[in-house]
């Protein structure tokens, strides 16, 4: 069965711009896979923890070795890692904040980087684990960083989040970026109008698959 993994990362919940894109994305998914199945995590609402010693210590235990409370420890991770195995397709809410991804969508990235489980280096070179899996990258930004802007090199979310899925694996990637957003908050745009022509873009995106 087909199955889409929607990772949400916006604060803002109905007003965010990101959520709404992958809300249509899931829409046209949903059409074009009628028995496939969506698994979707909002990152606004699941606390995850940071990386700890404790955590670092249980994650390069081997598996067999570990004590319960390793376990236990590594529980959140091995749960959305186990997220990603089971999708053969995903899509990302991205809010740009202060040039780079929230804080929340890190914490998610660290708990699901592991060693063996997503990545390994057994071979001697870095190989990514998430294999024959593709990813589209919904991203909403105030400003515009068109690589054609003078801005654009104040964008760490393309560049992070390409190299990081495509050491994870994941270099079937696609963004579309909904850049300008601040023109909402002062009123310059109308909200429909803005969100037309990337509303477009994802309905595209699915008719040349
Ligand atoms: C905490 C925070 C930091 C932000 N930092 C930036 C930024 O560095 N550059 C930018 O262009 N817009 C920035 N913005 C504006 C957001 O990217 C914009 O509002 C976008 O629509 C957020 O996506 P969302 O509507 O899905 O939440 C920031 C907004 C917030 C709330």
């Amino acid at each position: 069965m087909a199955t889409l993994l929607q990772v949400d990362s916006s604060p803002l919940g109905d007003a965010s711009i990101s959520r709404q894109l992958t809300k249509e994305f899931v829409e046209h998914w949903r059409k074009a896979n009628p028995n496939g199945k969506v698994i979707s995590r909002d990152l606004s609402t699941i606390s995850l923890q940071p990386v700890t010693g404790a955590w670092i210590g249980a994650a390069y235990t081997p598996e067999d070795a570990r004590t319960p409370a390793q376990r236990e420890i590594l529980a959140a991770s091995d749960s959305l890692i186990a997220d990603l195995q089971a999708a053969d397709e995903y899509v990302f809410g991205v809010p740009m904040h202060n040039f780079a991804i929230p804080s929340t969508l890190k914490l998610w990235i660290d708990q699901i980087a592991r060693a063996n489980k997503t990545f390994s280096y057994a071979n001697g070179t870095p190989e990514g684990l998430l294999k024959g899996k593709k990813a589209t990258f919904l991203v909403a930004s105030g400003g515009n960083y068109d690589a054609t802007t003078a801005m654009a090199s104040f964008n760490f979310v393309e560049p992070y989040l390409r190299t990081v899925f495509g050491f994870l694996g994941v270099t079937d990637t696609k963004f579309i970026s909904a850049g300008g957003a601040a023109a909402l908050n002062y009123g310059k745009v109308d909200r429909q109008a803005f969100l037309k022509p990337h509303v477009e873009s994802i309905r595209a995106h699915f008719h040349a698959a």
